[in-house]
């Protein structure tokens, strides 16, 4: 009954912040998914339940309507993903009533883009379900109009890396470019639980440039040179010079103030248990980390990380972008 799609999270593996001001980031979706099961209604109510969340409710005529849980919480939740469903049915050409429910393995809030893996996930799933003729492409335009209500103006890294999987070179002005790579990256995700605004630290840097402009400067250039060695480390699957290379953006990162006291314990707690390298991910100032290690130490890595007081688990790249699971 119903049809499933599902999308993957991601992790910045190198060049977050840098990015705002033009420089190449390198952004690979993992194998932890959201998934998305819609149905059709009898009746025109959009329906929507998260799992995971325990938030369930509907949407008829304009207004949210709670039937578990906290109504302006759900509503701000469900937003996106009634605008993805709302697209759909803007090509479907008809209004249907829907049940969508939602069940995703990301953690929420952590920088691993799980707003914008459930939005492309819900998306395919509705496409699948009426039968509507989408692209890759149609499904990452609605994604990241989905994403705009969350996040304002993303730059539509995760959007992107939801629809295609794999690993993307990003850079702003010339978008996206996946990467051809072979090799297995094992990585360990520690989430430190603490949250934070993404635009908060991304203010933070531009005060820090805005400041010392001559000094930060050089900072984005060696950002930029770290993701340039890591194509080519990348292509050649060497794992150690990926590592290397993430001690060494980590401490750009450092640097220009975006890591905080639970991304340093975690980081240094993977580094001490023989991790190839370890990084913030994504905004800093808490969310997650992530360590390269290789296949026989994740489980030392990863425990290290735990009893440093961070919530990890293994990750591994996935090249498997949106796709449906079920009809
Ligand atoms: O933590 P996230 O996934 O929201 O990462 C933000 C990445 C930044 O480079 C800090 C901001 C951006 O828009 O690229």
């Amino acid at each position: 009954m119903g049809v499933v799609a599902s999308a993957p999270a991601k992790v910045i593996l190198f060049g977050e912040h840098f990015v705002v001001y033009g420089e190449p980031a390198i952004v690979l979706a993992i194998d932890k998914r959201a998934y998305a099961k819609a149905e059709k209604r009898d009746d025109k109510r959009l329906y929507l339940r998260s799992v995971n969340l325990n938030l369930a409710g509907y949407f008829e005529n304009g207004t949210f309507k709670v039937e578990q849980d906290d109504a302006k919480e759900a509503k701000l939740k469900f937003e996106p993903v009634k605008l993805a469903a709302e697209k759909v049915l803007e090509i479907y050409g008809e209004k249907v009533g829907l049940n969508i429910e939602i069940n995703s393995t990301v953690p929420v809030a952590a920088g691993l883009g799980s707003s914008a893996a459930v939005a492309a996930a819900v998306t395919a799933a509705v496409g699948a379900l009426l039968n509507v003729e989408m692209s890759k492409e149609d499904v990452f335009r609605i994604t990241y109009e989905a994403e705009k209500i969350v996040h304002g103006t993303p730059s539509g890294i995760d959007p992107a890396i939801s629809t295609f999987g794999g690993i993307l070179l990003f850079q702003m002005d010339t978008g996206f470019k996946p990467l051809d790579v072979r090799t297995d990256i094992p990585l360990v995700i520690g989430d430190t639980g603490v949250e934070r605004p993404t635009h908060a630290q991304v203010a933070k840097v531009r005060g820090i440039r805005e400041r010392y402009p001559r000094v930060v400067e050089p900072v984005m250039r060696a950002a930029r040179e770290i993701v340039l060695r890591a194509m080519d480390a990348l292509k050649e699957n060497d794992l150690e010079t990926l590592g290397e290379l993430m001690n060494i953006n980590h401490a750009l990162l450092y640097g220009v103030g975006v890591s905080d006291e639970s991304l340093e314990w975690l980081v240094n707690a993977a580094r001490k248990a023989g991790a190839l390298g370890a990084k913030l991910t994504g905004a800093g100032g808490g969310g997650c980390m992530i360590a390269l290690a290789e296949n026989e130490r994740l489980e030392q890595v990863l425990e290290a990380i735990q009893r440093a007081g961070g919530r990890p688990f293994i990750a591994r790249k996935t090249d498997e972008g949106v796709r449906i699971e079920r009809t």
